[in-house]
């Protein structure tokens, strides 16, 4: 086991398709890293160039104390779970498993020791010679994981392992690689385009923006602190509201305004962080549960209630999605208790807690601290 550390990597195709663009990353020895972003952000690439699959244009790889940037993928010492299994058809799941041991020229014994303690700790003691053909999605990722596990590396690499599973076994899988890194305590990265995927698995989550880094953070973190406005967007599902509005102050009293009714009242933790763009425009930005309907509300503050016209509303049992007019062109989403009896063209009269108020600088989209 060992910490991995990217240190101003850079991986560029062609003349200029920065797809890892400057990666700084320590991850900590035992750590559950959780590599996340849309498709096409650079993820995959930046897994494969710690597994020494890509050579890097720029920057330098450590795992442990040993700088691997020059080293052959099998001397790095990691071992990797692809979203395809890539198990051997002809092999049973004994041999699967055995492979690298087998390569390695360990002894008959030690390869079974290891295969049979593997097996046993994903529960596949039953399942060892068959072949992975006759293995369902589900117990094929496991012996992928298996032959992961009996390798002992330093760090698991795990591209998107659960794409190929359905959503059931997705959920579950997800919850038995979780608790099997924390008992083996191995490094892990693990990439996944998921963001419910990232906040569930990860101790630490790095968001990744077309090849740029955008935040490293905890799971907690990142949902209540996002640094720019496609963190606070891409995690949190459905996604963080973000509407124009005007930040304007009188007799002391701060209010952001979008539109002639639609002006809210800014709480002191708030006000003193976007008083400087007074006058200005700003994006403002409020996740949906932060929204109640006033009828509903556990608290109702005067100040901080609007009459908005209801666009849709998506009733999903135990909560619904109100889809608000707001002063921005999408909807604001509001999560509001299922015994809510609004209908689209119905007026909401819905209280914002002002109090978890994100505001965002218009250009440059970062977070107003
Ligand atoms: N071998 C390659 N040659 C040229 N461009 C590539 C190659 N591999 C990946 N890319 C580009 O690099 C970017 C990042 O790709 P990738 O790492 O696969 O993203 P992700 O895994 O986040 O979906 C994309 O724009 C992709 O088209
Ligand atoms: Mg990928």
């Amino acid at each position: 086991m060992a910490r991995v550390n990217f240190d101003h990597v850079y991986k560029i195709f062609g003349e200029d398709v920065y797809a890892v663009n400057d990666l700084s990353l320590d991850i900590q020895d035992g750590e559950f890293l959780v590599l996340v972003g849309p498709s096409g952000c650079g993820k995959s690439t930046a897994l494969r160039c710690l597994a020494g699959l890509e050579d890097i244009s720029r920057g330098h790889i450590y795992i442990g104390e040993r700088d691997v940037t020059y080293l052959d993928p099998k001397d790095r010492d990691i071992a990797m779970v692809f979203q395809s299994y890539a198990l051997y058809p002809h092999m049973s799941v004994r041999d699967n498993m055995g492979f690298s041991l087998n390569l390695r020229g360990a002894s008959k014994a030690d390869i079974k020791a290891s295969v049979d303690r593997a097996a046993q700790i994903l529960g596949l003691e039953d399942l060892l010679d068959r072949k992975p053909r006759e293995l369902s999605g589900g117990q094929r990722q496991r012996v992928a994981l298996g032959r992961a596990i009996v390798r002992e590396p330093q760090a698991f690499l795990m591209d998107e392992p659960l794409s190929n599973l359905d959503a059931k076994l997705r959920v579950q899988t997800r919850a038995e690689i979780t608790s099997l890194q924390r008992r083996l305590g191995v490094t892990t990265i693990y990439v996944t385009h998921d963001q419910i995927e990232a906040m569930t698995m990860g101790d630490r989550i790095a968001v990744m923006s077309a090849g740029v880094l955008q935040q490293l953070d905890t799971p907690q973190n990142l949902y209540d602190k996002p640094k720019n406005q496609f963190v606070a967007t891409f995690i949190g599902s459905p996604s963080m509201n973000i509407f124009p509005a005007t930040v304007v102050q009188n007799n002391g009293t701060a209010a952001i305004q979008g539109g002639e009714n639609f002006s809210l009242t800014l709480p002191d933790a708030v006000k003193g962080l976007i008083l400087d763009h007074k006058d200005e425009q700003i994006n403002v930005g409020i996740r949906p549960e932060d929204i109640e309907v006033v009828q509903y509300a556990e608290r109702a503050d005067d100040d901080n209630t609007l009459r908005l016209p209801v666009r849709l509303v998506e009733p999903l049992g135990s909560e619904i999605m109100l889809h608000l007019e707001g002063p921005g062109e999408e909807p604001i989403v509001a999560r509001v208790d299922p015994r809510v009896q609004l209908k689209g063209g119905d007026v909401a009269h819905v209280a914002f807690n002002t109090d978890k108020l994100h505001a965002f600088n218009p250009a440059t989209e970062e977070a107003l601290v």
